[in-house]
């Protein structure tokens, strides 16, 4: 851990219904009372947006997206604008993930325009990479990586670094339950951080926060965020649920 500043969120994914969401967020909203080394982002589907930004807007929990589209409106059925986002409430949106690339075939075209809309809404991308495992088998994790961010951030003007999360959820830990390694995360997030200097400026890529994702735990969450270039956590299944999602921030509190 460095002196950047912790940031665990959780991607609810395609789970929760409104009543179910309402739940789980009052119960984090007592958790995390006295969280305020870490910062935290819930992402939920759409609909439970606005439900969770009522009961958690006095508390340090922060909300975002887990898409969107890139253009302002327009006739695109079944789709979200920033705008819309940032109206409800949200300030991160989730980008690229690897079930947005690999299940709805999302381009690293269209994540580029998404990344620059956000941005230009006022949202704070989580810009999500990583590769298969037919990729990291073939020794092309660096390749595959390299080629997601410079076309994922081509044309991307940032001033703050603040402004921009990346994610790096190598594909075949996400939701396996087989994580990556301390060690082999922490090389590849190193990597990104100098991807990130080639295509902004050195001192903005140490800045910028990088997280982990791929079947993170409590278990395994405090050995992950211990790494220099590991900022945070992007949690799926285990940010479910209240207990073990709170256990994580804890111990990205611990190693802060
Ligand atoms: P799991 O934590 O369920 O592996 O999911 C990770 C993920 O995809 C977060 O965006």
């Amino acid at each position: 851990m460095s002196t950047r500043r912790s940031i665990i969120g959780g991607n609810w994914k395609m789970f929760k219904t409104p009543s179910e969401a309402a739940t789980t967020a009052k119960a984090l909203k007592v958790k995390l009372i006295n969280v305020e080394a870490v910062d935290v982002v819930v992402c939920p589907p759409a609909i439970d947006v606005l439900p969770l930004v009522e009961i958690l807007k006095e508390t340090n929990v922060a909300i975002g997206g887990q898409n969107m589209h890139w253009e302002d409106e327009g006739a695109f059925t079944g789709e979200v604008s920033a705008t819309m986002l940032r109206d409800a409430g949200c300030s991160y949106v989730i980008l690229g993930h690897s079930e947005r690339r690999h299940v709805f075939g999302e381009q690293d075209s269209d994540i580029n325009k998404k990344v620059k809309k956000a941005l230009s809404a006022g949202l704070t991308p989580i810009f999500c990479v990583g590769e298969k495992l037919d990729e990291r088998e073939h020794g092309r994790t660096r390749e595959v990586v390299k080629k997601q961010v410079a076309a994922g951030l081509a044309g991307v003007q940032l001033s703050d670094p603040a402004d921009l999360v990346v994610a790096y959820e190598p594909v075949w830990a996400i939701g396996t339950g087989v994580n990556a390694t301390p060690e082999q995360a922490e090389e590849v997030h190193q990597y990104i951080r100098e991807l990130l200097g080639e295509q902004f400026s050195k001192g903005l890529a140490d800045g910028i926060r990088i997280q982990y994702g791929g079947s993170v735990k409590p278990a395994n969450a405090a050995e992950l965020l211990s790494q220099e270039n590991i900022d945070g956590a992007l949690v799926g299944g285990a940010s479910l649920d209240p207990e073990s999602f709170t256990a994580i921030i804890k111990s990205a509190e611990k190693v802060n």
